[in-house]
């Protein structure tokens, strides 16, 4: 595949919402209900919570009967009796995104009568929930990196509206916003303790937006429920500064982008980084012992400058900055003062490069 049609296959994926993690998930079938014993829990044990129509001891607002110790069956579909008094869920459950389980039936998650838990729950949250999602539950408890949005505040409902929303998988806010409400400040510490960027500070401040993350995308590079790669990736990616090559490694970046603009050494097409005919992503990218990462000089969130080139680096443990100072030239860019001297390339030429790998490896 060349470098256009990557692409616009991906501009396309990006219309039609498809992400790639979405549609390789296995889909395990959700049940609509689950056996909840409702049998109203007896008023000797002091049910910390009470449904005031059960309170009122009057089962015929319900029931057939008015009798206690045999109210006899419901008189409506449950969902009909909860809405003749909870008539503002009629409208939540007509939003553009609506819970298949509230659908179905009201009480697969409250109980009518009273509960031990707050809101009539049957189950605390995210148990109630992952009781029904197992393969949420395995995302997300079994992951190699686990999210804790999930297990902090009100976890599932963190993002998720239980009933019903108007952003699409029941979500309370559009998920761009959603990941900077918690991604918006300093201070956030992953699970090494190490300090996240506030990344709505990082994309204030730096105007050129990657092209996903200028379609407000984050979860077409990460899984919000947790997942076996760095940082939540719904594909592999490099965590070092340094790496042995292998395409493989790259595959969240080759997903969108042609793999061949760091497959080989002599091109005069398949990318601007290159000096003449010499690949200098090839150059810098493609060793077998200490090829740089795709950080060494992209910021895949948003850059000041041109091509996602970032300004400076963190190098080494400490966190110290290595400033990369790109020039953008008519005819290409430049480095200075970086891993090495100035080094100018210039993409215009098409001319054979004097020496380096790229003229040697020619074939
Ligand atoms: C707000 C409506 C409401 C009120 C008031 C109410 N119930 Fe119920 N009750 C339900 C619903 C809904 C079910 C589940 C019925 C079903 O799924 O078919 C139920 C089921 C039951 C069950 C069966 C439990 C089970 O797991 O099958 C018992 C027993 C019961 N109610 C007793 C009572 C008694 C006693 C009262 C009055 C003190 C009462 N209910 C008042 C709505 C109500
Ligand atoms: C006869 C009227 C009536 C019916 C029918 C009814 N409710 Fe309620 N419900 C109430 C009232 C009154 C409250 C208390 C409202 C408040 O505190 O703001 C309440 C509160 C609740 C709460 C919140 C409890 C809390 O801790 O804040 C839930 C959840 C609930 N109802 C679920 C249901 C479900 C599910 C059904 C159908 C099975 C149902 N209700 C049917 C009148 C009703
Ligand atoms: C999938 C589980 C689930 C189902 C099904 C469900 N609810 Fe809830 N409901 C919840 C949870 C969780 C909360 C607590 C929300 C919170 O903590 O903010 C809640 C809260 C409520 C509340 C009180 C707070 C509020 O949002 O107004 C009412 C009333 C309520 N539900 C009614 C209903 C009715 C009526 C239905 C059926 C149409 C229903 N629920 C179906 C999970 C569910
Ligand atoms: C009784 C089982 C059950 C419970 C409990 C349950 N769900 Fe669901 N949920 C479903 C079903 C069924 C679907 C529809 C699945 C499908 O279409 O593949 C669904 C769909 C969803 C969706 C996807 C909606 C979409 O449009 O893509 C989300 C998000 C979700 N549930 C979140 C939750 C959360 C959060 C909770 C806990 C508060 C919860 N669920 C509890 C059964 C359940
Ligand atoms: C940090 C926010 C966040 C939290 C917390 C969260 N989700 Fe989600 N969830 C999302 C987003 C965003 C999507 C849509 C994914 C997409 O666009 O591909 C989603 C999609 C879903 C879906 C539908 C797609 C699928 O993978 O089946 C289900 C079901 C779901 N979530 C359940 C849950 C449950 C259960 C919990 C709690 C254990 C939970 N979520 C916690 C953000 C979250
Ligand atoms: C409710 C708050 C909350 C929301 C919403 C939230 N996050 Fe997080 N996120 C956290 C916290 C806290 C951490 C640090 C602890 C950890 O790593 O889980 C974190 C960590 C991360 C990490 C680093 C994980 C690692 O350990 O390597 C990534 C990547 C991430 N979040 C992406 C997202 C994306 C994308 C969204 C939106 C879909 C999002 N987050 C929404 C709270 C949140
Ligand atoms: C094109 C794929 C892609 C998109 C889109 C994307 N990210 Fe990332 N994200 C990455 C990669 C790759 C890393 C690891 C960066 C590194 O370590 O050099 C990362 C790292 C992170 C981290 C950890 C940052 C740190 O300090 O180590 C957070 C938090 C995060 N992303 C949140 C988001 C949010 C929020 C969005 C949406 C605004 C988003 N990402 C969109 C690919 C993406
Ligand atoms: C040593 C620095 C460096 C490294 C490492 C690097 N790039 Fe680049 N990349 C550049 C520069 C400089 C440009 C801009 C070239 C120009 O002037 O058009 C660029 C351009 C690009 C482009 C635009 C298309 C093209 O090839 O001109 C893509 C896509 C890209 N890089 C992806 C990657 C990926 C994926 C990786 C990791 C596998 C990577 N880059 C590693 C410096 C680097
Ligand atoms: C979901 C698709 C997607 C993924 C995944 C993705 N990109 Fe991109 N990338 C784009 C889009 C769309 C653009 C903007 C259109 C273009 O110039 O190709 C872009 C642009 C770029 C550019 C600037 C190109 C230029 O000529 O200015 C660089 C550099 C880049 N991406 C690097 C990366 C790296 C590195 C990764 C992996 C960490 C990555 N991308 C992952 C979609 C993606």
């Amino acid at each position: 595949m060349n470098t256009k049609t990557a692409r616009m296959t991906l501009l396309l994926g990006l219309l039609a919402g498809t992400t790639a993690w979405a549609a390789a998930a296995a889909p395990t079938p959700v049940p609509k209900t689950r056996k909840n014993d409702l049998t109203p829990l007896p008023a000797a044990g002091n049910p910390p919570v009470t449904h005031a129509p059960f309170e009122s001891g009057e089962c015929d607002l319900c029931h057939k009967s008015a009798d206690p110790k045999a109210p006899g069956p419901i008189t409506k579909p449950v969902n009909d009796l909860c809405f003749d008094c909870h008539d503002d869920m009629r409208q939540v459950l007509a939003r553009k995104s609506v819970h298949v389980a509230a659908q179905k039936s009201c009480v697969n998650c409250h109980n009518p009568h009273n509960a031990k838990r707050k809101f009539l729950l049957v189950e605390k949250v995210p148990g109630l929930c992952m009781s029904c999602h197992e393969a949420i539950r395995t995302i997300a408890t079994q992951s190699a990196v686990k999210h804790d949005a999930l297990t902090t505040g009100a976890s599932c409902l963190n993002c998720h509206n239980p009933h019903g929303a108007s952003v699409e998988h029941l979500l309370i806010q559009l998920p761009f916003n959603l990941c900077l409400s918690c991604h918006g400040k300093d201070g956030v510490l992953d699970h090494d303790g190490k300090k996240l960027t506030n990344m709505k500070k990082l994309l204030d401040e730096n105007p050129q937006w990657h092209g996903p993350v200028a379609a407000q995308d984050c979860t077409v590079c990460h899984n919000p429920h947790g997942y076996k790669n760095f940082r939540l990736l719904n594909h592999k990616y490099p965590r070092t500064f340094y790496s042995a090559y292998d395409p493989k490694l790259y595959a969240l970046c080759f997903e969108c982008h042609d793999p061949d603009i760091v497959a080989e050494p002599v091109t005069t097409t398949l990318t601007g980084f290159r000096d003449g005919n010499r690949n200098l992503h090839y150059l810098h990218v493609n060793k077998p012992v200490r090829g740089r990462t795709c950080r060494a000089c992209h910021e895949v969130h948003a850059s000041k400058q041109d091509h996602q080139i970032r300004d400076g680096v963190p190098y080494g443990s400490t966190g110290w900055i290595l400033k990369l100072h790109y020039t953008k030239t008519a005819t290409g860019g430049s480095c200075a003062k970086t891993c090495h001297g100035k080094k100018t390339y210039n993409n215009r030429d098409t001319g054979l490069a004097k020496n380096g790998p790229g003229a040697a490896k020619k074939n």
